[in-house]
């Protein structure tokens, strides 16, 4: 077998080597880089498999896209046919296209009239993306049900991880055993969704956050989607990820071609934290990721909800002022008739009512003050009492004259009808254009029920109109930055990253809550990108009471900003807001460029985080008292990502006030302590003890 119908595809310590050699392309391993491989034949015969009783007279290689006619019983990468026919194709590969960290390859099945191209790109950091293709070379139309990306896993993955939730509980992990069948998490709600994985997982067993293998495929894509770790009889096992496509909703005419949504795959042969730092890597060197520092941002929703009122948003913006804001973002109830959340959806002009003299003197205000303003839209939703739903009740997505049900009282405006979408593109624009916004907070409160134009399933319609909103928006508003809400965290996906700078990561600003939900997000998406407020003392989604330090330094991992009715804060509360929004101001650089790291912990009741700089040379870690912890004698604080032969110096600081010590005497460390990167990694420091529900900042420092 000639060496060179092999490809090995290498990038930061991760290996794709591909099998071109056959009629199809064969993934011959994906993970732990191979190093140099000499004899390619020599390897080849290593991967040599016996023949079993009860199977195919040959061993089963399934190629790429796993068709049947090639002996695979598993489910194909490839499902659709040509009214009834064409269903089982077998693709011949025709054509490659190759270099270091990338390879194209076109194959064809003449027969069924259908060409696939699929390319595998290292993109940064040792992340693969892979984009496909798919063509009718036919003569007939062709129905497409689903064009997957699936990929082999080695023999060694045992278990899988994954991420569930639901509205003010977005992101919760599920680890399972893989066991033959498949594990599947389906999205059919017509966005990402508080329940979408972001990424799914498979690990060698027991993997943590140091140690261990890991393989991860994150669909990048808003719409409709499904993962899967399938593990077939035979023991192979493998990690899937694509849209999921309605019935009928891609029938390609001859001619046409079906871009799937790409898929990023990662791998770490050393636990979560690598598999993190790889995502973040990438996602930073993107040309479109925020270049600059993330402004600390006051959202006045959970402060006055609908009620708009210049007096009491003047209040809070001298309030803003002093503690150090720097933008300020006025959420829903400033447009139409929306006085509360029935009715006036859809209607993007300002209220007079509510706004007699425009929001000129607001956005005045804020801008004396010092911040940049930022205003809340949510251009794909309409209430039915709405002039716009009242002038065009067609213009929403639905089957025939079935009016979907309403969810928070509102319906999905079917942004595919241009008429519709150019309603939104014009009022949206004319508001950023007559006050010069350059901010924007972009809501989605419903999920997709029924949702068809003109009869036909459009929700990858929908998903690619709205992406092409919000570049037009970005386009016509150079500097223009989007957040992405969708009832807190129901849109952040790795195909949104293309296409907004924030994330509201959950509606929930509970303290406690938030420690789960940032922490798990954060496995596919850096800090920089998810919002991340200090609510009010008593949480409004969880009636939980929390101390302000705590609230405080959960916030200050992500995006950091406040929401809460500053005008009630005491003078205590407001010094230390300022301190704090000047330490957020002095460390997001490190916070927002430097490695995540979690150091994992024999305690449930605790968790350590930190972000280490790139040269690690500085760190700042939180120690969390989730709930009370195990021993009388606390567990040590110990860190990792630090270099073991380097001296630091570390101290706990409080730039948001001390949390609640529940100690007779307080270890001494807490003032300062020199100590070894491999000493705080072997043996950290012991920790002091706190109330539940406590956080404890930790700053450290090469000597
Ligand atoms: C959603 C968002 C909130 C807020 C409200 C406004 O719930 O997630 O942050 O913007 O809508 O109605």
């Amino acid at each position: 077998m000639p060496e060179q119908d092999f490809h090995h595809l290498r990038q930061d310590g991760v290996s794709l080597l591909l099998d071109l050699s056959g009629q199809t392309v064969q993934l011959m391993h994906y993970g732990k880089a191979l190093g140099q491989i000499e004899s390619i034949k020599d390897w080849q015969l290593s991967q040599q498999e016996p023949v079993a009783h009860g199977e195919l007279d040959e061993p089963i290689w399934p190629g790429l896209y796993r068709e049947n006619s090639r002996g695979n019983i598993g489910r194909p990468a490839l499902l659709g046919h040509r009214s009834g026919l064409d269903w089982s194709p077998k693709f011949l590969l025709i054509n490659v296209d190759k270099a270091e960290t990338f390879l194209t390859a076109v194959s064809q099945d003449a027969q069924a009239g259908l060409e696939i191209t699929s390319k595998f790109e290292f993109v940064g950091a040792g992340v693969l993306e892979i984009s496909q293709t798919l063509k009718n070379i036919g003569a007939a139309d062709y129905s497409l049900d689903d064009l997957s990306v699936i990929l082999p896993l080695p023999d060694q993955v045992s278990e899988s991880m994954d991420f569930a939730g639901r509205w003010v509980k977005e992101r919760q992990p599920q680890r399972r055993q893989i066991q033959p069948g498949m594990q599947v998490r389906e999205v059919r709600e017509g966005r990402s969704s508080h329940d979408y994985t972001i990424i799914q997982m498979a690990m060698t067993k027991g993997a943590n956050y140091q140690q261990g293998e890991i393989w991860s495929l994150g669909l990048m894509f808003s719409g409709n989607s499904r993962h899967f770790i399938e593990r077939q009889q035979s023991g192979r096992s493998f990690i899937a990820a694509g849209e999921l496509l309605l019935p009928g909703e891609v029938i390609l005419k001859p001619g046409e071609s079906y871009a799937a949504p790409s898929v990023a795959a990662s791998y770490s042969a050393n636990g979560f934290d690598e598999l993190t730092n790889r995502h973040y890597d990438w996602l930073r060197s993107r040309p479109n990721h925020p270049k600059r520092a993330r402004p600390l941002t006051l959202n006045v929703w959970e402060a006055v909800y609908f009620d708009h009122n210049l007096e009491k948003l003047s209040e809070l913006a001298d309030v803003a002022k002093e503690i150090g804001v720097e933008r300020f973002v006025l959420d829903d109830g400033w447009f139409g008739s929306r006085r509360n959340d029935t009715l006036g959806l859809g209607d993007w002009v300002v209220s007079s009512e509510v706004w007699p003299n425009g929001l000129g003197p607001l956005i005045e205000k804020v801008k004396s003050c010092g911040m940049e303003f930022g205003l809340w839209f949510e251009g794909e939703m309409v209430n039915p009492d709405s002039d716009v739903y009242r002038a065009h009740p067609d213009w929403i997505l639905k089957i025939g004259d079935r009016v979907p049900p309403l969810g928070r009282l509102q319906h999905v405006l079917d942004i595919t009808n241009p008429d519709a979408y150019q309603h939104v593109l014009n009022q949206t624009d004319a508001v950023l254009k007559q006050y010069e916004i350059s901010y924007i907070k972009w809501d989605h409160n419903k999920f997709l029920i029924e949702p068809g134009h003109q009869g036909k399933a459009a929700v990858r319609n929908q998903t690619l109109a709205i992406y092409r909103l919000f570049d037009e928006l970005k386009a016509r508003h150079p500097g223009l930055e989007i957040e992405s809400c969708s009832s807190g965290g129901g849109r952040v996906d790795l195909g949104m990253v293309g296409h907004a700078d924030r994330f509201w990561t959950s509606d929930c600003n509970d303290a406690l809550e938030r420690q789960y939900i940032q922490r798990y997000t954060q496995f596919a998406i850096p800090p920089e990108l998810l919002g991340s407020h200090i609510g009010p003392t008593h949480s409004h989604t969880t009636g939980r009471i929390h101390d302000l330090s705590f609230r405080a330094i959960t916030a200050l991992f992500g995006h950091a900003g406040l929401e809460w009715d500053l005008t009630e804060t005491t003078a205590e509360e407001l010094k230390v807001l300022k301190t704090w929004a000047s330490y957020y101001k002095a460390n997001r650089e490190l916070l927002h460029t430097g490695k995540m790291v979690r150091v994992d912990q024999q305690d449930d009741a605790v968790f350590v985080h930190g972000v280490v700089s790139k040269d690690k040379t500085r760190a700042i870690f939180a120690w969390v008292t989730l709930s009370g912890q195990a021993g009388s004698r606390p567990n040590a604080i110990r860190f990792e990502g630090l270099e073991n032969d380097k001296n630091y110096r570390l101290k706990a600081v409080y730039p948001a006030g001390e949390p609640r010590w529940q100690q007779r005497a307080a270890p001494s460390w807490l003032l300062g302590v020199t100590l070894s990167g491999a000493a705080l990694s072997g043996t950290g420091v012991r920790a002091p003890i706190v109330y539940p529900e406590q956080a404890l900042l930790i700053e450290i420092e090469a000597i």
